[in-house]
């Protein structure tokens, strides 16, 4: 039985496909340490370089004393928020994030993973359906895996796909929820929000939306790109991280008050599971707010993006999306991680993209860009990768 497990590792290595784990030390902004030498880390969420930044975490904990260090800096809530792990800390946190939202109300998560697992199977049964695009997170295809409700895909961004979809079963269910990313993790393009809302209306759908990649980037105040498309009065479930721009963990969704009450006691995730830590809970607070104001680094972000993107196009490189998140197709596993390591020797940190994280056929880079490095910092990443193709492919 043992060979089962061993046979099937190897099979994974001999594919290009076996994923490792990989320990990195020293962070100093967009740089760290990886196989003893300083990189720039082109791998990382830490979108608005904040993970990396030494002083904005000394001003966070500079506030912390005697007096708080267990309510507000301590380390472990001990039990369940439905048991003693609640706190007026969760509640605050909750209460800024629906103000600031112009939301009825707010929930706390303890990732995007576990809403993304906890909400769709708790708010869904057999009766109903979900509207999935195809190129929706690991996490949401999960909760769809747990949720008893039917669930079907649509092509990625293909709304007349989905009104297709819409026309042919949305009598035939209960509810029927339309569930996409607003920035998409791997591919770095974008969601229509506005034709989402329009479909979620005249069918009579709710909508769910996973901001996960956005929050911290658009819209004036950084709220996400329902923000920055003008729809945040219309999404009915949003679901924000604290994983990723906001160098934490944890996540957030933004729903009626009814629904949080619902979840409250229906959400599987949410009940039998430990609360998060309250350093966590007053961190994310103290982010959240900082952020607001972040607008230079979110424009110094977008610059940086156009910039790789054009050097890439100039130099050949098949990319896609408009984001931070720039995708370089190379289609062949073996290539792709030939390539990392290849990058990796000029001090690139690049991992490979491969399937089942993307659809066959797609392997690729995915560029992360964060917003403290420089021109300087992305300059020849095109012409170099450009270099050792023209090499590996001789
Ligand atoms: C779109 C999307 N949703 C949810 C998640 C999970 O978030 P978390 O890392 O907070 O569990 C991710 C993580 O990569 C993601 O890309």
């Amino acid at each position: 039985m043992k060979d089962y497990y061993s046979d099937s590792l190897l099979q994974l290595a001999a594919s290009g496909r076996l994923r490792t784990l990989k320990p990195l030390s020293d962070r100093n902004g967009c740089r760290i340490f990886y196989k003893g030498r300083e990189m720039l880390n082109l791998t990382s969420n830490d979108y608005l370089g904040v993970a990396g930044n030494k002083q904005i975490q000394q001003k966070f904990y500079s506030t912390m004393n005697e007096g708080n260090i267990l309510d507000n800096f301590g380390l472990g809530a001990a039990s369940s928020r439905l048991l003693t792990g609640d706190s007026p800390n969760a509640h605050n946190l909750e209460e800024t994030l629906r103000r600031t939202y112009g939301k009825e109300a707010c929930l706390l998560f303890n990732s995007g993973y576990h809403a993304n697992i906890g909400i769709l199977p708790a708010l869904l049964g057999k009766n109903d359906l979900i509207l999935s695009d195809k190129l929706n997170h690991a996490s949401i295809m999960d909760g769809m895996r747990l949720c008893k409700a039917e669930h079907k895909r649509f092509r990625h961004c293909d709304y007349d796909h989905l009104a297709g979809l819409l026309e042919s079963y949305r009598k035939t269910f209960d509810r029927v929820v339309i569930v996409s990313e607003s920035v998409f993790s791997m591919d770095g393009d974008v969601a229509e929000l506005a034709t989402l809302v329009a479909l979620k209306d005249q069918f009579d759908c709710m909508l769910y939306l996973d901001e996960a990649h956005a929050i911290g980037l658009y819209g004036t105040l950084g709220l996400g790109m329902a923000e920055e498309q003008g729809q945040l009065q219309h999404i009915d479930l949003l679901v924000g991280t604290f994983g990723k721009a906001l160098a934490s963990v944890g996540a957030f969704l933004l729903c009626s008050a009814t629904l949080r009450e619902y979840l409250i006691n229906h959400s599987r995730s949410l009940i039998f599971t430990t609360a998060l830590p309250p350093v966590v809970l007053f961190w994310n607070h103290f982010i959240f707010k900082e952020m607001l104001s972040y607008s230079e680094r979110r424009g110094s972000l977008k610059i940086l993006a156009n910039t790789l993107r054009q050097k890439l196009r100039d130099n050949n490189l098949i990319t896609a999306g408009s984001t931070n998140i720039v995708p370089v197709m190379l289609g062949d596993d073996t290539l792709t991680v030939v390539l990392a390591e290849a990058m990796q020797e000029m001090r690139y940190l690049i991992f490979p993209v491969r399937p089942p994280t993307v659809p066959q056929g797609t392997s690729r880079f995915r560029l992360s860009l964060t917003a403290d490095m420089q021109d300087a910092d992305i300059a020849s990443i095109a012409s170099d990768l450009a270099d050792f193709m023209k090499r590996f492919h001789k």
